[in-house]
């Protein structure tokens, strides 16, 4: 195994719980719940927005979330705080289960109203979740396209009888799907503020997803008796799982589902997937070893900043994207997301956030989603990715196999042999840096040395915004050249493209890369190497408090590593290239940063 990834050695380690456990007082409810007490009806809406083929007229429900849209700003909008703030941030709470409105999956300026509330509305059946006895079998994750026939048998049949249940039921497929929707469309606001509830675009992306899967799982456990029950994994980081499962494409199975990309059935997935220019130019070789690169870089550049991997912290009363940056791993799974999707608006299923949940690939994608955090956590040593209250503090509520609303917080989830489950132990085909990039070589796109014919001079970006309507090539200054190693172990080499306005809807993507100038203001005609992407999928959320001038987001790139590996840690400037792929995108401007980090291969 290559030097550079000797961080893999930890992988094998233990688990340790290094945050300190808080004991909590749970509250006294009735264990029971009953699904026709109160809430909206819901037979009659399921998920019909995306369904009746273009006459939103019909669906559209004049509630105070519709008389808003009208005056809703972009989506990623002004750093403000809603109305009731106060001067202390805090962690995010559970919603208000009484207050659930008509969600939103189209946009602020094309409304598609979505009905996702769920069937439960009382805040004082809500309980604190208890965690399953350690006596309990654990469940083993397994790659799904190596399930054998008897999981195989026993996951259909899970999910046959979830989809046959009735819809009002919380256990049914249709309130599973819902409650994606709820978390990611606007439905609920935060208790307390006039701002969305978002699970998307920030740090809780990946504990939030976590316990949906947690509860989804033991529902369909239970369905079938099976306490062993578990989710398969979408194991794309494997060169053989990075096509969909052929489990999904069953047309009898209830696996299936007719809302993909009928194009993509058994092609290879690609990381930097965009839904509306995508260049299909690789070989599968080509993109299998791309994707390895990739995730490669991902823990390589992420390992020592956590922000860059989940991505940035969202406190009570915080809009999720507002100023901030995605993590790089829900980067990469957006493009899961997108490549499974239908390829038109509304990009239904999986392309869409709101309508994802109705796909069953959907659970298998983020089971693995959620086992590269627990790689990422193993690669560090289980040291707690967020020393910060307001991370680990934040909750959520959820539906769970015993018919009882409960309530769980992050840093109960960190450890997944708490939540009794974990992955079987797969091959990591993306740890060997050399041999990837030995391969590639080999392959025609392969990475190349740097031209030094035809140098073109490129100048600083200025200070005003610009259009991402062709590549932007760019110089920019490095706060310090030539840092040593301890320096480097103390502060990681961040790339910060900030000011970034996206357009009111559907997919966005651009791409970034860095390369060190020949000399001077020039540099050669290639873009250099891969730094990253910026990816979004079609309405992610609404912000009510954004303005035309302010929907501004970031993207934050780990490049430290990067910049040895093209040879340009003694260079003063480096030249960023940034090439737009979905919609219409603006750019604020473009620098570098040095962030501290505690973490230390
Ligand atoms: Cu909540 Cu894959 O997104």
């Amino acid at each position: 195994m290559s030097s550079s990834l000797s961080f893999l050695a930890t992988t094998a380690s233990p688990f340790h719980h290094h945050h300190s456990r808080h004991p909590r007082k749970a509250s006294r409810a009735p264990t029971h719940f009953s699904p026709s007490a109160s809430g909206p009806s819901t037979n009659a809406t399921n998920n019909k927005a995306f369904d009746n083929g273009g006459d939103k007229e019909s669906i559209l429900r004049l509630d105070r979330r519709n008389v808003l849209l009208g005056t809703l700003g972009g989506l990623c909008g002004a750093a403000t705080l809603g109305r009731k703030n106060t001067a202390f941030a805090a962690p995010l709470q559970p919603p208000d289960l009484s207050k659930c409105q008509t969600a939103n999956a189209g946009s602020e300026e094309d409304p598609l109203p979505v009905e996702c509330c769920p069937p439960y509305t009382d805040n004082s059946k809500i309980v604190d979740y208890k965690f399953p006895s350690p006596s309990t079998p654990l469940r083993i994750r397994k790659p799904a396209h190596l399930l054998n026939a008897d999981d195989l048998a026993k996951y259909k049949e899970a999910y046959r009888l979830m989809k046959a249940l009735d819809p009002s039921d919380p256990w049914s497929f249709e309130q599973q799907a819902r409650v994606h929707c709820q978390y990611c469309n606007g439905a609920y606001d935060q208790v307390g503020f006039d701002v969305p509830v978002n699970v998307h675009f920030n740090w809780i992306f990946e504990p939030w997803h976590r316990y949906y899967l947690h509860f989804h799982e033991r529902i369909l456990g239970k369905l079938i008796g099976d306490e062993t029950l578990a989710l398969p994994f979408w194991n794309w980081d494997s060169p053989d799982g990075m096509t969909i499962p052929s489990i999904f494409n069953d047309t009898k199975s209830p696996l299936y589902n007719e809302k993909r990309n009928q194009n993509n059935l058994t092609k290879v997935m690609d990381y930097h997937y965009s839904t509306q220019n995508y260049e299909d130019k690789y070989t599968e070789e080509e993109l299998k070893l791309k994707n390895l690169y990739e995730m490669n870089t991902t823990y390589r550049e992420s390992l020592p900043l956590p922000e860059l991997f989940h991505g940035d912290p969202v406190r009570a009363g915080e809009e999720a994207s507002i100023g901030k940056t995605m993590g790089r791993i829900e980067a990469i799974h957006n493009a899961g997301h997108s490549f499974v999707g239908m390829a038109k608006a509304p990009y239904r299923d999986m392309g869409n956030l709101a309508s994802s949940g109705y796909d069953p690939l959907f659970y298998c994608h983020h089971s693995n989603v959620d086992r590269m955090w627990h790689i990422y956590r193993q690669m560090r040593g289980n040291k707690v990715d967020f020393n910060d209250n307001d991370w680990l503090k934040s909750s959520f509520v959820f539906y769970d196999e015993n018919r009882q609303l409960v309530r769980v917080q992050v840093e109960d989830c960190l450890n997944p042999q708490k939540l009794r489950y974990t992955y079987q132990e797969v091959e990591l085909p993306w740890a060997d840096r050399n041999m990837i990039k030995k391969k590639l070589v080999k392959t025609k796109s392969g990475v190349k040395p740097r031209s030094t014919t035809s140098l073109v001079q490129v100048s600083e970006f200025g200070p005003d915004p610009r259009p991402l309507d062709s590549t932007i090539r760019a110089l920019v200054q490095r706060p310090k050249k030539s840092r040593t190693k301890s320096e480097k172990d103390d502060e990681v080499e961040v790339l910060v493209i900030d000011g970034i306005e996206l357009p009111p809807n559907g997919p966005i993507s651009f791409e970034v890369y860095v390369a060190a100038p020949s000399g001077g203001d020039f540099v050669g005609p290639d873009l250099g190497e891969s730094a990253g992407r910026f990816s979004k999928l079609p309405h992610t959320h609404i912000h009510k408090k954004g303005n035309a001038e302010k929907k501004k987001c970031s993207l934050k790139l780990g490049i430290s590593k990067l910049l040895e590996e093209i040879d340009a840690e003694g260079s003063e400037k480096v030249v960023v290239s940034l090439v737009p792929k979905d919609g219409e995108v603006t750019i604020g401007g473009i620098h570098i940063d040095l962030i501290k980090t505690d973490w230390r291969a």
